[in-house]
């Protein structure tokens, strides 16, 4: 891996999980055009993000990650974004109370739309098709014209992704998420439940905490730190080529090169082959990198993949995303953490405690069992708290929508339910209430995380 990297060098490498593309010259053009397409961020965003993460890393700040397990081109509007945009500043309004720390806001969105698969076709009653892989390369009707991988498809998500953006920055910065509006935050879909009240007990807390600091002369406007605040995007960096067309020189750093599809991407669990593309491509960008840890992950290669995607060991650079499943994570994930941290790598630990845990329910669905999320939740903090590791993020597929894709929560969706309001087109997410149902249970990991980390300071005095 010592070879001199270039944004292309990716392609003389092998690669997994790639399109069939029928047209290649329409497949260049199309690269060609997004080549000469404004950046999405900057790279001054991307390396804010990265200071953010070296604070996770040092235990100072925590990371949440989520958003759809793919965006859908169908799906996109305003009302959707603003849901899921209200779901998560409610998740990180708890967190950020419970740990009395920063929360550092990433989305799985503005960019996530290619999926890896676990296999190149599907079959249905004797037919045979290429899977869908995620809007930006084919459509998941399953027809020979919509499977087919169409090239233009990348421009739709260029568009997309950056409509998307646009949005949640005005969210962002906008006034929308000042803290002083915790109670708007509150989606129609929760009122009522176990959590809207624990919620709405938490947001009374802290209007109350704001009056009196508004009263002793803090400023709450659109132009101060509590007006606004701090959203990042991320995706897979799976589709190579499109994000070979985002990479930007940076041109207040020159020779340095940041992907400009989003501000982080991570490489997954079926492309992290050490001599591979994805690898290969993510080595040389300058955003902070993910990178998915599973049940086939070994110490050993873990550090070499260290190694090759943070050889300085730069704080926030690497976050690594363990997804075991709950019966593996105890098991699997310390001898990981313990390599780790012998050899003195600098790396944020977070934990996905969605892909581990998909099954096929009795109605035929791919679903998660709520119980399984937060039992992989809860031995992943307890893990990393037995072996001195500070667990500093979770990433998760949510959605601001009602909808009815994984089962159990504190409104039990049964496997019988699951048909009411199935709109995944790929994994099965957490809708807004048992997302923030894992918020809270978060929150009370957090605060054990909190106070153990404190008991060395108390006791030395
Ligand atoms: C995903 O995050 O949607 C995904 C496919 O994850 P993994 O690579 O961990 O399977
Ligand atoms: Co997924």
């Amino acid at each position: 891996m010592s070879e001199q990297w270039k944004p292309d060098s990716w392609r003389s490498k092998p690669i997994a999980q790639v399109p069939d593309y029928p047209d290649m010259a329409k497949l260049a053009e199309v690269e060609k055009t997004l080549a000469t397409y404004p950046p999405l961020v900057f790279a001054g965003e991307a390396r804010n993000l990265k200071a953010m993460l070296a604070k996770v890393s040092a235990g100072q700040a925590f990371l949440l990650q989520g958003g759809d397990c793919a965006e859908s081109f169908a799906e996109h509007g305003a009302n959707n974004i603003r849901d899921f945009f209200r779901a998560f500043l409610q998740m990180a309004v708890v967190l950020t109370y419970a740990g009395a720390l920063p929360v550092v806001k990433v989305g799985r969105i503005a960019g996530q739309f290619a999926k890896p698969r676990s296999s190149p076709t599907e079959k249905r009653d004797g037919i045979e098709l290429p899977s869908y892989r995620g809007d930006i390369i084919n459509d998941n009707a399953f027809t020979p014209e919509a499977r087919m991988p169409d090239p233009r498809l990348q421009l739709e998500a260029y568009r997309q992704s950056a409509a998307t953006l646009n949005l949640l920055r005005a969210f962002a910065k906008g006034g929308y998420a000042a803290v002083d509006n915790v109670h708007q935050w509150m989606l129609e879909s929760v009122k009522g439940s176990p959590q809207s009240k624990r919620y709405m007990e938490l947001a009374d807390r802290i209007s109350e905490a704001v009056d009196f600091m508004r009263a002793c002369g803090l400023n709450f406007a659109v132009d101060s730190t509590l007006g606004t605040t701090d959203f990042y995007t991320s995706h897979e960096a799976l589709l190579l080529g499109y994000e070979q067309a985002m990479t930007r020189e940076d041109s207040t750093r020159p020779g340095t090169y940041y992907t400009t599809s989003g501000h982080m991407v991570w490489i997954g669990d079926r492309t992290r082959q050490l001599d591979h593309a994805h690898v290969e491509f993510c080595r040389g960008i300058k955003n902070p990198i993910g990178l998915k840890c599973g049940p086939s992950s070994k110490p050993d290669e873990l550090l070499k993949l260290i190694d090759v995607l943070n050889p300085d060991n730069e704080p926030g650079r690497l976050t690594l995303i363990g997804r075991f499943g709950s019966d593996k994570v105890a098991e699997l994930l310390p001898p990981l953490l313990r390599a780790v941290k012998r050899e003195g790598r600098s790396v944020v630990w977070s934990c996905d405690p969605m892909h581990g845990n998909t099954i096929t329910a009795s109605s035929g669905y791919k679903t998660r069992p709520f119980d399984r999320i937060m039992q992989e939740v809860k031995v992943f903090f307890a893990a990393c708290m037995g072996e001195g590791t500070y667990a500093g993020g979770v990433h998760l597929e949510m959605t601001g929508n009602n909808v009815t894709e994984c089962t159990g929560g504190a409104r039990a969706i049964s496997d019988a339910d699951l048909n009411d309001r199935y709109h995944t087109v790929c994994d099965p997410r957490l809708n807004a209430e048992q997302a923030i149902e894992i918020a809270f249970l978060l929150a009370e990991l957090l605060k054990k995380e909190r106070a153990g980390q404190e008991l060395p300071a108390v006791s030395g005095l």
